[in-house]
């Protein structure tokens, strides 16, 4: 499909550092910057308010197939509208959610749901999209794919600053091992590691990389 404005694709796996990049980035070129975990992030924390276990695949699609998502632009930023709730950003970067969001983000009628919404937004003006699968699967004929890496070492001591070590590496294994959209170095992408650059420098990188019109 092509999408009425050009998106620019920042993927990679977690605590890469790719959510501050993107953000600058977008910020930098007067783009909406939309974070696509956070959409992913409130259907699970949407599932577990209504005590769907997030583990029960049946249960999870029954779930999506029935919720109503909105994804307005707030100050630059979309926010996810489930149902009528906002999740704050506490309630998105839970513990609960941090445990639950690679379960629900490998059943594929919420995978379905939320690319549709992620390719609509893409009517609504240029884009920065972070994500998994933003330049594989969501916008795979972008000119403007980057997949932002950092080493295991530097992972790990962001890791520490986000959350558990441990259910974070749980993350990135299922969300690399999953049969649908895995985290991949989508084709013809920019790869960039930030392992040992500034953040205005990697922010530098992406730009110098992008051909924009
Ligand atoms: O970027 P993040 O860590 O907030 O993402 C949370 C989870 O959402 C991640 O573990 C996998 C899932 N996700 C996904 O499957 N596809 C995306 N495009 C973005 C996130």
């Amino acid at each position: 499909m092509s999408a009425a404005h050009s998106v620019i694709t920042i993927d990679g796996p977690a605590a890469s550092g790719k959510s501050s990049i993107a953000r600058l980035v977008a910020q930098r070129l007067g783009r909406t910057y939309v974070n696509t975990g956070n959409m992913y992030r409130a259907v699970t924390w949407a599932v577990l308010q209504a005590g769907v276990d997030p583990q029960d695949a049946d249960a999870v699609r029954a779930f999506a197939t029935g919720m109503v998502l909105e994804s307005p632009v707030v100050d630059g930023k979309t926010q996810v509208c489930i149902s009528g709730r906002t999740p704050t950003d506490a309630d998105l970067n839970s513990d609960p959610v941090n445990r639950a969001v690679s379960f629900v983000a490998r059943v594929d009628e919420v995978r379905n749901r939320l690319v549709a919404d992620q390719r609509a937004l893409a009517a609504t003006g240029p884009l920065v999209m972070e994500g998994r699968d933003i330049g594989s699967v969501v916008f795979p004929d972008s000119p403007n794919k980057i997949y932002i890496d950092a080493s295991e070492e530097v992972r790990a001591s962001r890791r520490g600053a986000q959350g558990h070590a441990d259910q974070i590496a749980e993350r990135d294994r299922i969300d690399k091992q999953r049969k649908n959209s895995p985290l991949v170095i989508p084709a013809g992408a920019t790869v960039i590691d930030n392992s040992h650059i500034t953040l205005d420098q990697a922010v530098e990188q992406v730009i110098a990389a992008l051909h924009l019109a």
